[in-house]
């Protein structure tokens, strides 16, 4: 981001104090950071220190009240390559979303020639009021791009959605917007990544050791060739921020399928990387279950095939691109499923080569289309990996 002008604007909620971090990000990968605070947010973190890792004066105010100067919004407006506010509370967004305009931040944003990218934050409650959602969508229509709070511990001791995203996903995602801007391509991906976990009781369930990494990578690797990804994912330790990626959190195979047909009529092809469970338990037991006899028996039924449902459900130009993880007769199941599923790519890794399958950083696979070519790569990190994959769907006729 080197010489990237960024105007910075702090609204007044509790993330506020974790804004020091994110100047410091910013500045360390090469951008210039001038602040703008609202009166409010000098509550939760102080301009001297927001000054002081800036290294520029903050406006606060719409007049220097010592010196009785101007602070100039237009000016700093115009200077500005990106706005961006964070943390953006529920108020500011209201505001913004109406056109209100009654602090130096509000005014900036209405004379403002650029893009302004918004990190909300606000207790849970709050982030899925009806009115919350409409400002946002508001906000969203006006061409303003969100990186989406995340789940997690609130100020307010609950847990939920609502926690501003994390200072390096935030400086992460302001990166990639610079990135993306250069090579906007029209094409738009649906992935599914990860493992998915089929509940027993509150709080145990059936799961794999997927870790997403492959889901993740081919999501990285669309997104640097400017496509637009929809990635659902299971539940994963990977995080991603970017604005041309939208991101699902999902547990259950039910939820990954209403997912996708919720998105997939929009994408032009869709890459199915999920360890998606088999079977769920039949009953979903509403307390834990105790432990009494010597064996338990759980009733299983098989879900739904997603990868199957999207072949199924597509147009014409539609592309669907399977994985097959095998242990034995690799090529000859993979080719089976290939027919079966009707798919226009299947890629084919096996637990028998060492560094491959779940977990792992690293993966050998083999491309199998259904003009029987047959592709094989040597053993590579999975981020090579999808390059490979991503390269070869690029060429399906
Ligand atoms: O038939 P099998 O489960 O081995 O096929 C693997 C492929 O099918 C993978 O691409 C996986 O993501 C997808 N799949 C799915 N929904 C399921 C099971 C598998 O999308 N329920």
């Amino acid at each position: 981001m080197q010489g990237k002008r960024i105007l910075l604007g702090i609204t007044g909620g509790i993330a506020a104090y974790k804004i020091a971090y994110l100047i410091r990000i910013l500045k360390k990968k090469g951008a210039e950071v001038k602040c703008i605070m609202t009166p409010a947010s000098s509550d939760f973190i102080s301009p001297l220190v927001v000054a002081t890792l800036s290294q520029n004066p903050v406006a606060i105010e719409f007049w220097d009240k010592k010196t009785g100067v101007w602070t100039n919004h237009v000016e700093l407006a115009l200077w500005a390559d990106v706005f961006l506010i964070a943390p953006a509370t529920a108020n500011s967004i209201a505001k913004m979303a109406n056109g209100l305009c009654d602090n130096l931040l509000l005014a900036t944003y209405l004379s403002l020639k650029t893009k302004t990218i918004i990190c909300p934050a606000m207790d849970l409650d709050m982030y899925q009021h009806p009115s919350f959602k409409r400002n946002i969508q508001t906000l969203i229509h006006d061409g303003v791009l969100v990186v989406p709070a995340t789940s997690g511990e609130l100020a307010s001791g609950l847990e939920g959605e609502g926690r501003m995203e994390e200072p390096e996903m935030i400086a992460q995602f302001t990166e990639n917007y610079f990135l993306s801007d250069l090579t906007k391509s029209n094409q738009t991906v649906l992935i599914t990544a990860g493992p998915t976990y089929e509940a027993i009781d509150p709080v145990r369930f059936i799961g794999n050791h997927s870790s997403g990494k492959m889901g993740f990578a081919l999501a990285e690797s669309c997104l640097n060739r400017g496509m637009y990804v929809v990635l659902i994912t299971g539940p994963v330790q990977l995080q991603m921020a970017h604005p041309n990626l939208t991101l699902i959190h999902v547990n259950s195979a039910d939820e990954m399928l209403k997912a996708v047909s919720e998105n997939w009529s929009e994408c032009h092809f869709g890459i199915f990387a999920a360890a998606v469970a088999d079977y769920r338990p039949k009953e979903i037991a509403i307390q834990k279950i105790k432990k009494k006899e010597e064996n338990l028996t759980l009733e299983l039924v098989k879900n739904p095939d997603i990868l199957k449902w999207a072949s199924e459900n597509r147009n014409s130009a539609q592309k669907v691109i399977g994985f097959a993880l095998e242990t034995n007769n690799a090529e000859e199941n993979a080719l089976l499923k290939l027919t079966n599923k009707k798919l226009d790519m299947i890629v084919l890794n096996t637990l028998e080569n060492d560094g491959a399958g779940f977990q792992s950083d690293t993966n050998k696979i083999t491309i199998l289309d259904k003009e029987n070519g047959k592709f094989e790569f040597n053993l590579k990190s999975k981020k090579a990996v999808a390059q490979d994959i991503i390269e070869t769907i690029m060429n399906i006729k």
